[in-house]
């Protein structure tokens, strides 16, 4: 790993911490490494083993983060947005850093878990084309699902436009217009214009899971935590 300077490290971790304000909490002995004070900004540490103390608290290096959101409706998957506030204006100020962006795009009024980081290479190989990483929705419809919707489902369904979906997964539940569906794409409004082709409009979506990881129930809507490392390593080696 090659060195990087004391000032550049404690920005990158710590939102809200200006170059300045590690100079001036430099000047003052508020910083320390592997034990010392340090008094230059400038200093090269290894980040992953120098252990550094800002106001007697140690940073824990993370090249990036990895958050789960539960995303309320009403709110844009973007990083920037006029009108709607976004799901980045939802991260309380310890976890905005730089860079952060929702991989992979929910509509305004679906709700749900929405991955949030700063790891463009795993964000990359998650959405592109090629990546069939699952994710699974609850979907609750206006009409009772059509009888053969899930052979329909299974068998790769033609949207009304002619376009034709990969295979995805139909899972009834107790209630008639209540069901889950797993998708291995990801095309937009989806699942919408899947239930469109069968005479049917969805009237509630929420994304539970992407691949392994499912949203944590104890999120309230607009709720964040990082994703634990073994979340990541499911993400991260999802095909
Ligand atoms: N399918 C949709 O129609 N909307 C979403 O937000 C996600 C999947």
């Amino acid at each position: 790993m090659p060195l990087i300077r004391l000032d550049r490290f404690i920005c990158s971790q710590l939102p809200g911490v200006s170059r300045s304000g590690v100079k001036e909490l430099c000047k003052k002995g508020q910083i320390s490494v592997n034990g010392e004070t340090e008094r230059s900004p400038e200093r090269k540490i290894d980040p992953y083993t120098a252990e550094v103390a800002v106001l007697g608290r140690r940073i824990t290096y993370k090249e990036h983060l990895y958050i789960m959101l539960n995303k309320p409706a009403g709110v844009v998957c973007a990083t920037r947005d006029g009108l709607s506030q976004t799901v980045i204006e939802l991260l309380p100020p310890e976890l905005r850093r730089q860079g952060l962006f929702p991989a992979g795009r929910l509509d305004k009024d679906t709700v749900g878990f929405v991955l949030i980081t700063d790891d463009g290479e795993l964000a990359h190989r998650m959405l592109s084309p090629r990546s069939h990483v699952p994710k699974t929705y609850f979907v609750r419809l206006e009409k009772p699902i059509c009888p053969g919707a899930g052979e329909a489902f299974a068998a790769g369904l033609t949207l009304l436009d002619g376009t034709k979906c990969l295979p995805a997964e139909l899972i009834c539940s107790q209630k008639p217009d209540e069901c889950t569906v797993v998708l291995h794409e990801g095309m937009f409004h989806q699942i919408k214009r899947m239930f469109e082709a069968l005479d049917n409009n969805v009237i509630f979506l929420k994304r539970i899971a992407i691949g392994g990881v499912k949203l944590d129930n104890n999120l309230p809507y607009g709720g964040v935590r990082e994703l634990k490392s073994d979340e990541v390593k499911a993400l991260t080696s999802a095909e």
